[in-house]
């Protein structure tokens, strides 16, 4: 008979820059599931990819000099060292670059226009200048923007829509007929909402940038990302290929995991592409919750990044996998601090975990010379033992499927706790004083050996690296199957052990702390003190200077970007401000004005921008006024 098949997916995540622990979080998530699947004899497809079109990345190699595919191909390429340091065995990575998917996407969209589901108009969109991207309505957060939380414009181009409202009516009913088609419950129940205030069509295609799929009938045009990304999904499995022998096969996804930021897109307008192309829905979209760092979601600009290569080298992939899957609860938000992850990796892999092998391994050396004896007599606890092994196996099965990572780590750890408690209660150190004793000796240690056995099993998914080992020192071969981790006793009772290295040594934790600190890219390096206070030499980074405005014009297509020619002493530097709701140009000429002059310079809408003018606004930016100088003051001036 043939096995039940499984497919899972990761997002596609931008490679704008390096990886941090947030995208190995879903990645080792989804990695664990997909081990525990095989594990439960599944046939497991295991997608993640990159995706790699659109005007940021566009961006992002302008500014380094480089071509988008030169840029995106540097990034991959870390992204596979990381995946790979990181132990993930992915059976397909997919990047929206790959000739297969852009041939595909073509033909996706070309299908979505001649049956009328995709239309050309005119797009009126929420545009943010200094992300310098278009965001729906779906997307924005608040009014704002999603990415850098200030205020967006509107601004309009020419546009193919997709016909997102017509597939209203279908999507509620699905979410109606599946209540667990989203989850946690509490995304579904925002989802339901949110179609029930209605859905607008949807704009998907640019003119404002060219990386990207372009559409073949409409030169100018290209596929904007979430068609382009969102079909990756299917044209991994080869759909629209000439073998779509795969997308039969393991089509629909078991399972989409994300974070929550992106469950509308996948929950949502996904689903409605699906549709209209008269495709399965996938069976399930899981939105975990972010990893958050001193409370602030993790983003290069706050400059909060913590670093999983520095990490996992430096406590192994296995003690960080652990990590990030037993300390988050998944569905919720979690706090990152490297003092919950030291104390973590002390107290349950050195204490629990490693003490429970190395004193397991310790004894039967020093008390049997290495091999157990054959014969041995039952010891007080033991049924309840045997027991728990069971029910351990049985509580990963119920917390895995219900994608509880975090619960199936607590089941486990509760075990190993037990077994460690099982020791001191039959104190081997001192049945061993008398040999009348070691029949009843021999079984204590057999009973931890078997523990050990049935744990290297359940953590296998969790941690690929460190179940080997524990098996390796306790010479076990060819019972791991994942039933029989529900069998204690099916190992042979004499056991002979291979001494091996500690699995995890106890780590000194001011020492870890002041280290983490020192590392370039370590995960305190650029943690904001706790109060939010910086120190003078971190506000004198910033260079501020008096500028004069010598000319200033609007900037064409945009209510709110004005641009300004700004004497700064021997130079004179273009600046964009989002000030042209409350300055007309006129005004701005022969203003003396504030300048942060060491400011990355930034292209906005096409334009450069050298810097940046203070002001302040009210929340909301209901009201703004340019910061002025109290009194006159040659420009140049430094303001410190
Ligand atoms: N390219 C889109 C996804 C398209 S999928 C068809 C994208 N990319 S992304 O690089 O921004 O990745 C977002 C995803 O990365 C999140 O949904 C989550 O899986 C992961 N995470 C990134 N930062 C995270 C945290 N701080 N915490 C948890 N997960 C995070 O959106």
């Amino acid at each position: 008979m043939s096995k039940p098949t499984f497919y899972l997916t990761t997002p596609i995540y931008f490679p704008n820059d390096k990886f941090h622990i947030g995208h190995t979080y879903t990645t080792v998530a989804a990695d664990a599931l997909a081990r525990y699947k095989k594990a439960r004899g599944y046939d497991v497809k295991f997608l993640t990819g990159t995706d790699e079109h659109g005007q940021k990345i566009e961006r992002v190699a302008s500014e380094k000099g480089c071509t988008p595919k030169e840029h995106v191909d540097e990034i991959v390429k870390g992204v596979l060292e990381l995946w790979k340091l990181m132990n993930i065995e992915n059976d397909i990575f997919i990047r929206t670059t790959d000739d297969y998917h852009v041939r595909a996407v073509a033909k996706i969209f070309r299908k979505l226009y001649d049956q009328g589901d995709i239309y050309k108009s005119t797009y009126s969109g929420a545009y943010c200048t200094p992300c310098e991207s278009y965001f729906t309505k779906l997307q924005l957060v608040d009014g704002n923007c999603p990415d850098c939380k200030r205020p967006v414009e509107t601004l309009e181009e020419e546009s193919y829509f997709f016909r997102l409202s017509k597939y209203q009516d279908a999507l509620i009913k699905h979410y109606k007929d599946n209540p667990e088609f989203v989850e946690p419950v509490s995304r579904y129940n925002e989802m339901m909402g949110f179609m029930q205030n209605g859905l607008e069509d949807l704009s998907v295609t640019r003119t404002s940038h060219k990386w990207g799929v372009p559409v073949e009938f409409d030169p100018g045009h290209v596929v904007y990302v979430w068609i382009d990304a969102l079909s990756n999904y299917i044209t991994a499995l080869g759909y629209m290929s000439d073998d779509e022998s795969e997308y039969k096969k393991y089509w629909p996804a078991d399972v989409h995991l994300m974070a929550k930021e992106i469950v509308r897109f996948h929950s949502i307008i996904w689903p409605a592409i699906l549709m209209a192309l008269g495709e399965p829905l996938p069976k399930k979209i899981f939105g975990h919750g972010w990893i958050v760092f001193n409370n602030a979601k993790m983003s290069k600009s706050i400059g909060n990044v913590v670093d999983p290569v520095v990490l996992a080298g430096r406590y192994g992939a296995d003690a960080l996998r652990y990590f990030i899957l037993r300390e988050f609860s998944f569905g919720q938000d979690g706090n990152f601090t490297n003092e919950i992850l030291v104390n973590r990796i002390n107290a349950d892999l050195a204490n629990d975990l490693g003490n429970l092998l190395s004193r397991t391994v310790g004894m039967i050396e020093k008390y049997f010379g290495g091999v157990l004896p054959a014969e041995q007599t039952d010891t007080p606890h033991e049924s309840e033992i045997i027991a728990m092994a069971r029910e351990t196996a049985e509580a990963v099965e119920k917390h895995m499927d219900a994608f509880a990572p975090h619960e199936a780590l607590s089941s486990i750890w509760s075990f190993v706790s037990r077994i460690n408690k099982y020791a001191d209660e039959t104190q081997p150190w001192v049945l061993v004083k008398d040999q009348a004793n070691h029949p009843t000796l021999a079984r204590v240690l057999y009973n931890m050996t078997e523990s050990l056995r049935v744990t290297s099993i359940l953590i296998e998914p969790f941690m690929p690296g460190t179940s080997p080992e524990i098996r390796r020192q306790l010479n076990m071969s060819g019972i791991f199957t994942w039933d029989s981790a529900k069998e204690f006793g099916k190992l042979p009772h004499t056991v002979s052990i291979t001494k091996g290295a500690t699995l995890f040594p106890r780590l000194e934790l001011k020492k870890e702390l002041e280290e983490l600190t020192g590392i370039s890219g370590g995960a305190q390096k650029t943690e904001p003190e706790e109060s939010g206070e910086i120190t003078i030499d971190e506000f004198a980074k910033v260079e501020l200077k008096v500028g004069v405005v010598l000319a200033c014009e609007r900037v064409k297509k945009s209510d709110k970007l004005l641009k300004s020619q700004v004497k700064v002493g021997d130079e004179t530097r273009q600046i964009l401000s989002g000030i042209g709701k409350f300055y007309t140009p006129e005004e701005m000429v022969g203003k003396k004005v504030v300048v942060v002059t060491n400011l990355k310079p930034a292209k906005l809408m096409g334009q450069m921008s050298q810097g940046m003018l203070l002001a302040a606004s009210t929340e909301g930016d209901t009201e703004l006024t340019l910061i002025s100088l109290d009194g006159d003051i040659a420009d140049g001036s430094e303001v410190r």
